[in-house]
Order: C-alpha cells, then structure tokens, then sequence
C-alpha cells in the first residue's frame, strides 16, 4: 500500500481526493499560511464557507501555493439566510468574487433550515449555476434523508456530497447507509470530534498503540474505510501531515466495529439536529 491520495468519483461523473482540509477558523495571514502549508503538504480538497469569513483567505493561499489551480477542489457553502433563488445565485457570484476563483468545484447548502422551507428553491439555484459553470459540483450539508428525498421529488437531482457531523462519538450509520443506497458521497464533517475527548479516550489509544499510529490518524483511517471523505482541519504542520498519512495502513474488521461502539444516541458536540437546528 502506497501512502497516495486515493480518490472517490462523484454521482456527477467528477472524482474527489478521500480525504480534504477543514478550514473553519482558518483566517487572515495566518489562515492563508495554515491552507498554504496543507496544500503543500499534498491536501487537495480544501473546505470552506461564505460564513466562516475565510473564501477569501482560502483563494489567497491557492494564489500563493505553486499547485495548479486545476489539481485542487474548492468548495464553499450557502448561508441559510440566502436561501431564495435570486439571492443565492448572487451569494455563490459573491463568494467567487472574495475568493477571486473563476469556478467553485464544490458548493454544497450549509444547513436545510427545514422550518424556514425555503431548502428546494436553493438547491434549485444551484443546479443553475452548475448549468452556468460557477461551480463543477453541488451538494448538501446536514440534509436528513427526508430532505434530500424532497430534493429528489421536486427537482429530479440528488446532491453529490452530503458533508454531516461524523466522528467516533457519532457515527451516523443509518444516514451513511441511505447515503450509499442513493449514490450520495458522505463527507464527515469534525471528523475528530473537535478533538474533544477522542485524544484520551482508552479504546483509541489500544487500537492506536496496535497499529503503532496516531489515534488522529486510527480515527481518520476508520472514516476512509467507512467510505467516508474526512476534512479534518488544523492549524499546525506536522498535525497536517500526520492526518493526511492515511494509505499505508487497514485496520481491521474487529477494529473498525470497536471504533463504531463507542457511537452514542446524544454523542453530536453540539447538539445540532439538522431537523430543529438553524442557521443563518
Ligand atoms: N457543514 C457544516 O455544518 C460544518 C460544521 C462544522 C465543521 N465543518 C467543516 O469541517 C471541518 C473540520 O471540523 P472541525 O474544524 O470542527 O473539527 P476537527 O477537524 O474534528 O478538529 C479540529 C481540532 O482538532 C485539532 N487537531 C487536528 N489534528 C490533530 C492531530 N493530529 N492531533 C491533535 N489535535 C489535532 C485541531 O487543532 P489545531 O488546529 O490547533 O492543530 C483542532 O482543534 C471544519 O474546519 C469545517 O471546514 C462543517
């Protein structure tokens, strides 16, 4: 096994890297040189959003990095407060412009914001600027299965990527699963529970002390082998480095089940359920 970058291919026909880069937080001079050093250190797949203020950080350090533009997928995400057609195709206009990008490889809808109902008419704007060139890719975050179904009835596409909370602590098996039945890529977003407990959990650190690797690196591994695409972020090189050095490794059946055990029914961080949970 080679430690390479494997690649997973969308239900568009296009393919992203296994694994990508969270940059929430990831701002100013020092964001652009934490993305910069991510990207040098081979990340391709770059996360970011209109509401993490940071598309035009994230577009800084692409100009900085010797990477050809054409060898990274960026993506950004749509706030809930531009969801009706006309403001969110100049939403998606607006986050090129900060991020001075001619295209968005991925634009996925941050959050369905169910009691609001306005979900399909922003998913609707998205497949146009898929039809215009803005973007290569569109997606979903946080949908449940009954609002991606409602994507499906009403405009006949079903998102590429769904990026939800996914971690140890939160496994999300059945909407995996419904996921996988539907041809939708998961993304699991803080894949490293915010590094909140995971780093002294004992039944990490064993697997972790078998396999002789980081338990960042056990919990990242254990994504991929869901068929999960990670996008951990971190501020720091050698962090950066270590999650990204996934593909020399398996854990094994047993292993993979042990690290699904220890999911539980409230184990989201926040408390987040995407069907009473807004934001705008
Ligand atoms: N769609 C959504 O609704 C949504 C919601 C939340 C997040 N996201 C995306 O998902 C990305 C990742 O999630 P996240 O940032 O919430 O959390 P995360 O990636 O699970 O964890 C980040 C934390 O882990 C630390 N860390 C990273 N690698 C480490 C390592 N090898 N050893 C020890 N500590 C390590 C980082 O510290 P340092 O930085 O100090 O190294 C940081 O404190 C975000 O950045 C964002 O792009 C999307």
């Amino acid at each position: 096994m080679t430690n390479q970058l494997q690649k997973i291919t969308l239900n568009d026909g296009n393919h992203i890297p296994a694994i990508g880069f969270g940059t929430y937080k990831l701002k100013g001079n020092e964001g652009v040189a934490a993305i910069e050093s991510a990207i040098n250190l081979g990340y391709r797949l770059l996360d970011s959003a209109y509401n993490y203020e940071n598309e035009g950080t994230v577009g800084e350090a692409v100009r900085r990095t010797t990477v050809p533009r054409e060898e990274l997928m960026i993506t950004s995400k749509l706030p809930g407060r531009y969801h009706r057609y006309n403001d969110a195709i100049v939403t998606i206009e607006e986050s090129l412009y900060r991020a001075k990008l001619g295209y968005y490889d991925i634009y996925l809808i941050h959050w369905p914001n169910p009691n609001r109902d306005l979900y399909v008419e922003a998913w609707q704007a998205l497949i146009e600027a898929k039809k215009r060139g803005l973007v290569r890719s569109i997606g979903v975050c946080n949908f449940l299965p009954e609002h991606l179904k409602r994507l499906q009835d009403e405009t006949g596409v079903l998102p590429a990527i769904n990026q939800i909370e996914l971690h140890p602590f939160f496994n999300q098996e059945e909407q995996r699963e419904w996921h996988k039945e539907h041809g939708i890529v998961t993304e699991s977003w803080s894949p490293l529970a915010r590094a909140n407990d995971v780093f002294e959990n004992e039944v990490l650190k064993n697997i972790a002390t078998k396999y002789d690797k980081s338990i960042s690196q056990i919990i990242l591994r254990w994504h991929y082998q869901l068929g999960a695409v990670a996008i951990p972020k971190s501020a720091t090189p050698n962090r950066q480095l270590e999650n990204i050095s996934l593909f020399d490794f398996s854990l094994d059946d047993q292993d993979m089940k042990t690290i699904a055990s220890l999911s539980r029914q409230d184990g989201r961080l926040k408390n987040q359920d995407p069907a009473v949970y807004e934001e705008f």
